[in-house]
């Protein structure tokens, strides 16, 4: 049984999933069950470089970079996505990112409360909120 917004990860070839609507199934890829991947919060990783922080923008909109000390963007380790989720769960927003670009993104609009999502190829996912 998946659950809406779960994210599922292959082990075997990294493909990653977000579950739209969920089923009674389980999700198998590779010829294995794939893993749940849940939001991080290991010691050892520098949580200031991966917690999404939210900050409001004069023009309304609002901007979420990824850790108080801005993650790095290197070729070898970088922030692939960052997603937010309303408190509602009725809408997404998420934008994929490169080497080389800054670890953040702008929002538009604010859309309630919201959550955001970060992954790093290196560390996996990590979670922040926006008070
Ligand atoms: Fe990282």
């Amino acid at each position: 049984m998946t659950e809406k917004l779960e994210m599922y990860r292959c082990e075997i070839c990294g493909n990653l999933v977000q579950v739209i609507l969920s089923g009674a199934g389980e999700l198998v890829c590779c010829g294995q069950p794939m893993k749940q991947v849940v939001a991080n919060n290991i010691e050892e990783v520098s949580l200031e470089k991966h917690v999404p922080v939210f900050r409001k923008k004069d023009n309304n909109g609002l901007e979420i970079q990824v850790g108080t000390q801005l993650h790095p963007m290197d070729d070898d380790h970088y922030i692939m996505f960052i997603e937010t989720i309303s408190e509602d769960r009725k809408h997404l927003y998420l934008e994929y990112l490169h080497p080389g670009q800054e670890a953040k993104i702008e929002l538009q609009r604010q859309i309630g409360k919201e959550k955001a999502l970060a992954f790093c190829n290196l560390h996996g996912l990590w979670e922040g909120e926006n008070d």
